[in-house]
């Protein structure tokens, strides 16, 4: 198989980002969303997303998308401003083929280009994949809430895993905007480059 495509999403991903997304939502406790969003949803979402942060798919040869992965506010409050949210949902049919790993790659550096200083994901627990996927990226379990969320009559754990993005321990800069960052020649070289 060739190595897949990355770029950014863009709206009219909605209905392929939906297809990845609705099983997860429908058949597990991975998403703690009860109902899948409509596709106007999502496409709302990927806008709002890359006005803060990348939203990157993998598309295969023929452009189908194989798999997305975003970042996104940890919370409203400005001083996390500097903690992002990591998420990534591969195709069931495209997993464990290192979809999600390039993707990844390009998320967490381009992150990292934007000037995030550490990353945090929630992994509904258990998730074997997921946790063996985000400890091989050096991230590292901080806390279980118990019972968080209540879905498809069971409540469920959630396992928090976080990440530097960078050594820096001084006052950061204000984050770069995504214009400006999807406009540098060194973020559009890590999305062409084979992980
Ligand atoms: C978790 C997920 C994103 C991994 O994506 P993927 O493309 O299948 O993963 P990759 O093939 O790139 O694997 C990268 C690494 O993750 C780990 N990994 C991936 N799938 C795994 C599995 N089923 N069991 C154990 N480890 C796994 C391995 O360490 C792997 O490295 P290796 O190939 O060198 O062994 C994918 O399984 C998925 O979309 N799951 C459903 C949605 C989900 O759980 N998203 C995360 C929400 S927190």
């Amino acid at each position: 198989m060739t190595s897949p495509r990355l770029r950014l999403a863009i709206p009219e991903d909605a209905e392929a980002l939906r297809a990845i997304y609705a099983p997860v939502v429908r058949d597990t406790a991975i998403s703690f969303e009860y109902e899948v969003p409509e596709r106007v949803e999502i496409a709302r979402r990927v806008q709002a997303t890359l006005t803060r942060a990348p939203w990157l798919v993998a598309c295969d040869a023929s452009g189908r998308v194989l798999g997305y992965a975003y970042g996104g506010r940890y919370r409203e409050r400005v001083a996390y401003d500097w903690l992002v949210e990591t998420s990534v949902y591969i195709a069931a049919e495209a997993r464990g083929r290192g979809v999600g790993r390039q993707l990844y790659v390009a998320l967490l550096a381009a992150l990292t280009q934007q000037g995030h200083r550490r990353a945090i994901a929630g992994v509904t627990l258990p998730n074997e994949a997921s946790v063996a996927f985000h400890t091989s990226f050096g991230f590292e379990a901080c806390g279980v809430v118990q019972r968080a969320g209540w879905k498809h009559g069971a409540w469920h754990d959630v396992g928090f895993y976080e990440r530097a993005l960078s050594d820096e321990l001084g006052a950061p800069e204000p984050l770069r905007s995504t214009d400006d960052l999807f406009a540098d020649p060194d973020f559009q070289a890590l999305l062409d480059t084979p992980s």
